[in-house]
């Protein structure tokens, strides 16, 4: 039997992307498809989502929806492989340059709960026929702009006496937790007794994120690791309690890697090719990321690079803080990206102390990504925590051996080059436990003493990149639960 599945998500690679969800979004959906299963997508209609679909036809006139006239769905195709798209065409809530979710002061947009929660309204409408030809029997909706598409259908599972489609609810980072202020719950048009605590109330406000957790048939995360933490006091964000409670319906899937994006031997933004058994051009990648970041060419300093969100989960404050070790010991350092101000500006006071050997650049480039996961040595991913991640992984294809903290999906996916593995051929990357400048010092200086050692260090690179982290086994996971499901 072929299941019908709907995913809903904020963002999709390469429409448009911000993190690993575009990633995810981006995949998923075509290896579910692969493997036997009928998968669409819904996406809000930023600007960029409507200028990257094809063949846009409409699908049905919502007219005037959470305060805002003339909405529209209509449906069209990824260009890159077909995939269906429904698109809700609302210009008021969605017409926007730049971020998705912040204004140009990086504040969240004052109608964020308007604008996700037509999202969750149109997805549970798609299960009950909006669209006549095509309607899921699974609503898999992702991180809390998608939150409310659980509650919707189970408000007309309660209105109708059957539940429309069954839900999926995957949490990417329970650090978002899409929170706004009690008097908006009057908006959403749910039942009164929703906004509670069995429901859609946190600490006397309302949540998003908590209403994809608390009515959605299942839940899951983008790790095994990260499934266990989130059910701690420490790192559950307050919905530890709750995630405990539904434990038995949480289960952490880990994220894949698309290598039709992500391959060193056939990247279609890199200059120069490479694979495990053919490392050479690996070093015409470092010597070009060199020159691009204006360091030393030298083609034997052991260079490290950092590809992220800049964000206090990131943990780019202690690798900071680490950045003269990496200096002292003739290494270098390359940072890109962009989000916290002040993180950005002491990243570039790092960079103005040591011209030569650390380079910070602030923006968003996906060509620049790829240059970068290519042209390192070592891949730095040094998070507080970390629900999958996936540079790592790109790292990992990439034999630029991934350095992180031992936590979620990056536990998950590395293995230390401690002695023992070593000696039984299992290191990929360096793995420290405690979030303090020891612990990554420590880390970094394993890096430093394995370069040392070339036949050791091209060894743990060739396994490193013959690692198989596709999307196959994941989605097979996902399709196991649909099929519980429906
Ligand atoms: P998160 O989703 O928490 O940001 P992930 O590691 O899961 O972390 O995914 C990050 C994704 O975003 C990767 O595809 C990475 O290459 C990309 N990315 C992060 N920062 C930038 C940037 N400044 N420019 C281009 N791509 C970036
Ligand atoms: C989130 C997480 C990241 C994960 C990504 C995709 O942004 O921070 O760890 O890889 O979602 O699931």
């Amino acid at each position: 039997m072929t299941i019908r599945a709907l995913h809903v998500a904020s963002e999709l690679y390469p429409l448009l992307k911000t993190g690993g969800l575009a990633d995810v979004a981006g995949a998923l959906p075509s290896a579910l498809i692969e493997r036997g299963a009928d998968v669409r997508v819904l996406l809000p209609g930023f600007p960029a989502v409507l200028a990257g679909l094809h063949d846009l036809q409409p699908v049905a006139r919502l007219g005037r929806r959470f305060d805002t006239a003339d909405v529209m769905l209509e449906r069209g195709t990824l260009p890159a492989n077909g995939l269906g798209v429904y698109v809700i065409r609302a210009a008021a809530l969605y017409d926007r340059p730049g971020n998705p979710y912040l204004n140009d002061e990086h504040v969240p947009y004052g109608d964020n709960a308007q604008r996700f929660a037509l999202l969750g309204w149109v997805a549970a409408q798609l299960a009950q026929q909006l669209d006549p030809a095509w309607s899921p029997q699974i609503v898999h909706a992702h991180d809390w702009h998608a939150g409310l598409a659980p509650a919707y259908l189970k408000a007309a599972e309660r209105q109708h006496g059957r539940a429309p489609a069954r839900s999926v609810f995957t949490i990417h980072n329970l650090a978002y937790q899409g929170i706004f202020p009690a008097h908006q719950f009057g908006l959403l048009g749910l039942p009164d007794d929703f906004f509670s605590m069995h429901g859609v109330e946190f600490y006397g406000q309302l949540s998003f994120l908590k209403a994809g957790l608390y009515y959605s048939d299942r839940i899951t995360t983008v790790s095994p690791t990260y499934a266990r933490e989130i059910q701690t006091l420490a790192h559950g964000g307050g919905l530890d309690a709750l995630l405990r409670h539904r434990a038995h319906d949480l289960s952490g899937i880990l994220n894949g890697v698309d290598y039709t994006v992500w391959n060193p031997a056939s990247d279609a933004l890199l200059a120069t090719h490479y694979s495990a058994s053919r490392l050479a051009g690996k070093l015409a990648c470092k010597e070009a990321l060199q020159k691009r970041f204006g360091l030393a060419q030298k083609s034997d300093a052991l260079l490290f690079g950092v590809v992220s969100r800049l964000t206090e989960q990131k943990g780019l404050d202690l690798l900071l803080e680490a950045a003269p070790e990496i200096v002292r010991r003739g290494g270098q350092l390359v940072v890109f990206g962009t989000g916290d101000p002040a993180l950005e500006n002491g990243l570039q006071r790092v960079a103005q102390a040591h011209p030569e050997s650390v380079a910070v650049e602030l923006g968003f480039d996906e060509t620049l990504a790829h240059t970068i996961i290519a042209g390192s040595d070592v891949v730095a991913v040094p998070s507080r925590f970390e629900p999958c991640g996936l540079t790592q992984l790109y790292g990992l294809a990439y034999g630029s051996l991934p350095l992180v903290h031992g936590v979620g999906g990056l536990a998950d996916t590395v293995a230390d080059a401690s002695l023992e593995n070593l000696a039984d051929d299992l290191a990929t990357g360096f793995v420290f436990e405690r979030f303090e400048p020891k612990g990554i010092t420590a880390a970094i200086r394993r890096a430093f003493a394995l370069y040392g050692r070339r036949t050791e260090w091209k060894a743990a690179q060739r396994r490193a990149m013959c690692q198989d982290f596709g999307w196959g086994a994941s989605a097979e996971r996902y399709l196991a639960l649909y099929r519980e499901l429906v």
